[in-house]
């Protein structure tokens, strides 16, 4: 995967200039079948990474804007009529990468019927099921900042997600080489440029392999742990859950791929525990007033917990 993580990384810098973290988050999350959440200000290049990555990763990809007037039937699809008979037409969700752009801008039930069709990979309409393709996974973002007329995810929903993942601004160079690409107008021409270096079957592949990596009982225990640690933080109302202990195995699963290993290490774990949790713990309020977030809960945790050697 370390080969194939090179490939996706060099055909993606032809338009995206840095945010390494962002693209490696969309590829562990496609080599375990998981999603990722994108948070950031405005025009940080989510739209752009999400559409480059699934070119490059040779998926069909689709946008869905989601509006406060979207219904559940915009993402899934219709029962319409054609030539008198009534016939299903798919929705945006029926695509290997489906970019739920400003997720936060929906009222919850169309929020639902998207994180339905993410749990179970299938979507009913009109009392018909039908099957996702498949690899399946959606790549939502929201903006950190504006609360109003937004509808923040849930709890429940946002345990969905394998990681969040904070959408930055470039460092200074990286922001001169992006003014330095060649551009139509505003559209940097380069989109055009980056073309598959992978396909659905190798992908699927990868996902076998990351599976079935190694991981010895004391880093399973140590990971174990520092998921039951965060759950006993003075500040924390509410910890993660058997489901993030489940997500944090899968993305330190793929991390060691990615790094060319077939083995887990303790290093893994505590690398994916901030992306692969942040999202998911809850401060008391009286700790949010101090400014006390996930971020150092997690930091806390992971000082709790003796690192297995
Ligand atoms: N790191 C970057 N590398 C290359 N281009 C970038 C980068 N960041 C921003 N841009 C430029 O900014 C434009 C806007 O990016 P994009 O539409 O992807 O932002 P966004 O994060 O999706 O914004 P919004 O939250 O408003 O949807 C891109 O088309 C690109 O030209
Ligand atoms: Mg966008």
């Amino acid at each position: 995967m370390r080969e194939l993580r090179s490939r996706v990384h060099q055909e993606v810098s032809k338009v995206v200039m840095g945010q390494t973290p962002a693209l490696d988050a969309l590829l562990a999350a496609v080599a375990v079948g998981g999603h990722v959440l994108l948070e950031g200000v405005p025009g940080t290049a989510k739209t752009l990474l999400a559409n480059a990555f699934a070119k490059a990763v040779g998926l069909d990809f689709a946008r869905a804007q989601f509006t406060p007037d979207m219904l559940p039937s915009d993402l899934t699809g219709t029962m319409t009529l054609r030539g008198g008979d009534l016939v299903f037409r798919p929705g945006p969700v029926f695509s290997n990468v489906l970019l739920a752009d400003e997720i936060n801008r929906t009222p919850p039930k169309t929020q639902s019927a998207l994180l339905e069709a993410m749990a179970e990979n299938q979507v009913s309409v009109d009392g018909t099921t039908h099957e996702l393709p498949s690899p399946f996974m959606v790549v939502a973002t929201q903006n950190p900042i504006e609360y109003e007329g937004t509808y923040p995810l849930p709890e429940a929903q946002l345990d969905r997600f394998l990681m969040k993942i904070e959408v930055g601004y470039p460092e200074a160079d990286q922001e001169l080489a992006m003014l330095r690409m060649s551009r139509d107008g505003v559209r940097p021409t380069a989109i055009d440029d980056v073309a598959p270096v992978t396909g659905a079957d190798e992908l699927l592949a990868m996902r076998e392999q990351v599976s079935s990596l190694r991981i010895e009982d004391e880093v399973l225990d140590y990971l174990s742990k520092v998921v039951a640690a965060t759950r006993s933080q003075p500040s924390v109302e509410l910890g993660a859950s058997p489901r993030a202990a489940v997500h944090l195995l899968a993305a330190s699963r793929a991390i060691a791929a990615m790094a060319g290993r077939d083995y887990v290490t303790p290093d893994d774990v505590s690398r994916m525990a901030r992306p692969v949790l942040n999202h998911r713990i809850l401060i008391r309020p009286e700790a949010e007033i101090e400014r006390y977030t996930p971020a150092d809960a997690i930091t806390a945790s992971l000082r709790s917990v003796v690192v297995p050697r």
